[in-house]
């Protein structure tokens, strides 16, 4: 079988090329990535020289791009995405490039090419925010009520996914996470960000209260859900995907991570201006997934963290050569007007 995996240098295209060529290794996979700040080619150089991995450097907003390397696969696993909520709230454009324009250009190929399956990962932002002290969670039932650009960009894309099957019979999956977190995460987002500026000696910046409440996913569980939903998954559905998670605050977090990397919380800790739109809770309801397919996390949080320092801990010169560059100017411009 060969795959296309479309975003596949980011965080979790990586993990799930790692794993499934270790997994499936009479499979094929082509990698397409435009290489953003958020492609990193050395996510990949396990797998750089294995025949069955070839990557590709284009864009897939580029239909003869994409038209190209769609030719001979059989299935799509499709992650390319801008993914920062904070980006997004700085400039729009290129989440309704890359999410809806991007995504409309892979059905009309996977169309032409008759592809046998078109799986798109999305997230649970497309639902909105719950609110606190409840046991709500988001389930395939709930409405869209996107609230950033980049969570209104996704549910753009999952709505086009969906009609390109309701109209054109198209045979795809989609699935909705929540926040994943491990290794090879770019450290923009809240984990990474928090244990690389706890290595440098600096602050971690919460965002308003901090009573904020996510459901971590641990990033290996969310690509063992993908390869089931590939394997046994029905045609047309949505599967939900969410991790072990108790309610915990990102300031609970954040004490957590703190301590286990055996630091002082109160000497860590900076308050910053709130994100405007901020949504206040996700949780996510992957009890069909699991009744379905099977599938289950095995991460709880609490290993789940301490495998992802430890892995941080162990990869210094990868997010060093990260946090240099076109991230520290995002990054001081980001924070400069939070302070
Ligand atoms: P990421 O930002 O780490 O990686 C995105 C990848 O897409 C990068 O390699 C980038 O170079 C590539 N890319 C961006 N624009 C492109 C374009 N126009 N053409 C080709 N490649 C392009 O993202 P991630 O965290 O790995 O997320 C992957 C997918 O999972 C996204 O669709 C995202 O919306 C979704 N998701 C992520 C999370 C999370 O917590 N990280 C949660 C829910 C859903
Ligand atoms: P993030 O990792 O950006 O993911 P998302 O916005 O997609 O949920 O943020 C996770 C939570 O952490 C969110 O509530 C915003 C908050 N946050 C901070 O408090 N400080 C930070 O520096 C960042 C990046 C996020």
């Amino acid at each position: 079988m060969k795959i296309l995996v479309t975003g596949g240098a980011g965080f979790i295209g990586s993990n799930f090329i790692l794993y499934w060529l270790k997994k499936h290794s009479s499979d094929y996979v082509v990698n397409l990535d435009k290489l953003t700040y958020a492609g990193n080619l050395e996510n990949l150089r396990e797998v750089e020289n294995n025949s069955h991995y070839k990557f590709v450097k284009g864009d897939i907003t580029d239909r003869q791009t994409v038209d190209k390397v769609m030719s001979d696969v059989d299935i799509v696993v499709h992650f390319a995405a801008e993914s920062h909520v904070d980006r997004s709230i700085i400039d729009a454009s290129p989440f309704v490039k890359t999410n809806v324009e991007g995504t409309h250009v892979l059905l009309e190929s996977a169309l032409k090419h008759k592809i046998k399956r078109f799986h798109h990962i999305s997230t649970d932002e497309v639902f909105g925010a719950l609110p606190l002290n409840t046991t709500e969670k988001f389930n395939i039932k709930t409405c869209y009520n996107p609230h950033s650009p980049y969570s209104a960009s996704k549910a753009g894309s999952d709505h086009l996914v969906r009609a390109y099957h309701t109209t054109y019979k198209l045979p795809i999956t989609i699935s909705n996470c929540s926040n994943n977190y491990g290794p090879y995460q770019f450290p923009e987002k809240l984990i990474p960000l928090a244990i690389t500026n706890i290595l440098e000696g600096k602050k971690i910046p919460i965002y308003g209260d901090g009573l904020y409440v996510r459901d971590w996913l641990y990033v290996e569980d969310h690509v063992r859900a993908i390869e089931l939903i590939l394997q046994k998954g029905k045609v047309g559905k949505t599967y939900l995907i969410g991790g072990l998670t108790k309610d915990i605050s990102n300031l609970d977090l954040i004490k957590m991570i703190i301590k286990t990397m055996g630091y002082n919380p109160d000497e860590l800790i900076e308050f910053v201006k709130d994100r405007p739109g901020h949504d206040r809770r996700y949780a996510v309801d992957w009890s069909l997934t699991q009744n379905e397919l099977g599938w289950s996390p095995k991460y709880s949080l609490k290993r789940g963290i301490r495998e992802t320092i430890e892995w941080y801990k162990q990869n210094n010169k990868w997010w060093k050569r990260v946090k240099s560059g076109e991230y520290k100017k995002y990054y001081t411009k980001q924070y400069k007007e939070r302070r």
